[in-house]
């Protein structure tokens, strides 16, 4: 199934607090996306304005799935959940003292994801081995890399056909990093997902970016084409790559 998603001159943030300043952006079917951001420019409003977490002042998104076009703007988290599009959080926000398996299994909360909640429970132990191996161990004594593949599993629990990351690297060592930037990559490619990920960490989201946003205090400063024009960007080159 083809989806996209497109956010049209969004305008979002808390109260008084304008964060969001007439954001445009779009993820075409199957690619992956990333939205580069340092602390504080809001990178994670974006997403919640994409998944109905906050609501934009003004502006649209829309979520377009086999040529129909449907609007987010206005729904809930659990409708845009409906949709197929699926939330790995910033912190992952897991319920600690609930099991790996458990976790996973209210990721699959939706009615379309319920029926497959048994094949799924299974490609997600074997994308990520080690869950499987720790499947009854409560989620919140795992360590910070392992935590976040439980929440890259949990997400994909839902069957999503669209799949938005904030942050997957905050807090995970290198090797670590690395890992889970390429078992992104390895899920977009077996369930054909169309993938947006909020990150800072260039070199990594870089080797699986098609291409990406430089969000800069709240408005979108660079917007690369290609993975190349990212990496020959004056301002990537400032702010991510030490130039
Ligand atoms: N719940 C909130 N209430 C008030 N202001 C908020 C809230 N959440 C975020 N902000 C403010 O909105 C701005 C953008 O924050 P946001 O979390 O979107 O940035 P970010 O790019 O995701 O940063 P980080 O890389 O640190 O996660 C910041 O100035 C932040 O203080
Ligand atoms: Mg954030």
């Amino acid at each position: 199934m083809a989806s996209r998603i497109v956010a049209e001159n969004l305008s979002a943030g808390y109260g008084a607090v304008q964060v969001l300043h007439e954001v445009s952006l779009r993820v075409e079917s199957g690619e992956t996306v990333v939205l580069l951001g340092t602390n504080g420019n809001g990178k994670s409003t974006l997403i919640k304005c994409l998944t109905g977490i906050i609501q934009p002042t003004s502006g649209s998104i829309y979520l377009e799935r086999d040529g129909e076009r449907i609007n987010l703007a206005g729904r809930s988290p659990q409708e845009i959940v409906n949709l197929g599009v699926a939330l790995v959080p910033e912190g992952r926000r897991l319920f600690p003292k609930l099991t790996v398996t458990e976790n996973l299994e209210l990721g699959a909360f939706r009615p379309a994801a319920r029926e497959r909640l048994k094949d799924n429970l299974a490609f997600c132990f074997e994308a990520f081995p080690r869950l499987a191996e720790r499947r009854h161990q409560m989620a919140g004594s795992m360590s910070g890399g392992e935590q976040q593949m439980v929440a890259v599993a949990r997400a994909m629990m839902s069957d999503p056909q669209v799949l938005l990351i904030d942050e997957p690297s905050v807090g995970l060592a290198p090797i670590l990093v690395s890992r889970m930037i390429e078992k992104i990559k390895e899920l977009h490619d077996h369930r054909a997902l169309t993938v947006l990920m909020a990150e800072q960490n260039f070199n990594q989201a870089i080797k699986i970016a098609d291409r990406g946003y430089i969000i800069v205090h709240g408005e979108i400063a660079f917007e690369g084409e290609s993975a190349d024009a990212l990496k020959n960007n004056e301002m990537v080159k400032q702010l991510y790559l030490g130039a």
